[in-house]
């Protein structure tokens, strides 16, 4: 009997452990060498993102990316949350049913869509891109997360080193950009109804995924494996990185700067600085079909 007051006292403090670790622990972008304490997999060796070489790369890379129903329209209205931490859009269906799904490039088997989100600079010209090219940063960064289709959600798949793959495609600022990316400008013009930290807006227009890649060159791209490039860091992404920017207009990427953070603070700067290649293989695809 005696006993028994203390047990129940640790029995409670281990149920309200769990409790507490269910609800992840805050990050932001001031000092990201921090997150390891919170999240030790950020101190990994094979993170994200990276500097992408010509000359540090292995040009061998044959198979082109395959890409499926990339063209369907997504079913239904597409919402666009503001999280805090960026922008991100949770991709339905189509209207035909499957998802949209990758194939090829540095891929083993079939990986289907499942958000957009984007990762941008600040007013002034302060460059956002999180991968850089041969040591040159672009202005924003797109990225189409995907997951393995053998994986039952995104939470299994952050367990597997094969469980997603992204998709990057940079964009920069152009003051006379010469293509129109309607899609694009849909997102970017629904950004100020996103300013505070989570709220969310519909997109009202029917998109396809393909409106997200616009016109860039998919034959053309890096790829390697590595890491998410926020916390908890899984090891568990496939990365392609096409090199050649879409070019969109000032005031649309102005947008991204009125964005809030859930302290009130500006949204700025929201990529994760360089990390160490060690021993990874960057590889290279040039064209082709
Ligand atoms: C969008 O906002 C509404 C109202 O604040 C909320 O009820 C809903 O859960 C939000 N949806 C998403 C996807 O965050
Ligand atoms: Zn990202």
């Amino acid at each position: 009997m005696v006993l028994k007051k203390p047990l129940f006292f640790l029995l409670h403090l281990l149920a309200a452990r769990q409790i507490a670790d269910q609800s992840a622990p805050e990050w932001d972008y001031r000092d990201t060498n921090r997150w390891i304490a919170d999240y030790p997999t950020c101190g990994g060796a094979q993170q994200s993102p990276i500097n992408l070489d010509h000359y540090n790369s292995v040009g061998s890379l044959k198979p082109a990316l395959k890409f499926r129903n990339y063209a369907q329209p997504l079913a239904g209205r597409l919402t666009l949350v503001n999280n805090g931490h960026t922008a991100d859009i949770m991709l339905p269906e189509t209207i035909r049913g499957p998802r949209p799904t990758i194939t090829g490039g540095l891929l083993n088997g079939i990986y289907e869509a499942q958000s957009v989100h984007f990762h941008w600079g600040s007013p002034g010209g302060g460059r956002g891109s999180e991968h850089t090219v041969n040591g040159y940063r672009y202005d924003v960064e797109v990225h189409i997360v995907h997951k393995n289709m053998i994986y039952g959600n995104v939470q299994e798949a952050m367990q597997r080193p094969d469980g997603l793959a992204v998709l990057a495609i940079m964009i920069n600022i152009a003051d006379f950009p010469q293509s129109f990316y309607p899609g694009l400008n849909r997102v970017f013009n629904t950004l100020p109804r996103v300013r505070a930290a989570e709220t969310n807006a519909t997109i009202n227009s029917q998109l396809s995924l393909n409106h997200f890649l616009g016109d860039v060159d998919t034959r053309n791209f890096f790829a390697y494996r590595g890491s998410l490039t926020t916390p908890p860091c899984s090891e568990a992404v496939t990365w392609h990185v096409f090199p050649r920017p879409l070019l969109v207009s000032r005031d649309l990427i102005a947008n991204f700067f009125e964005l809030r953070q859930k302290n009130g603070a500006s949204l700025w700067n929201n990529f994760r600085p360089l990390q160490a290649l060690n021993r990874r293989v960057v590889y290279r695809r040039k064209g082709g079909n």
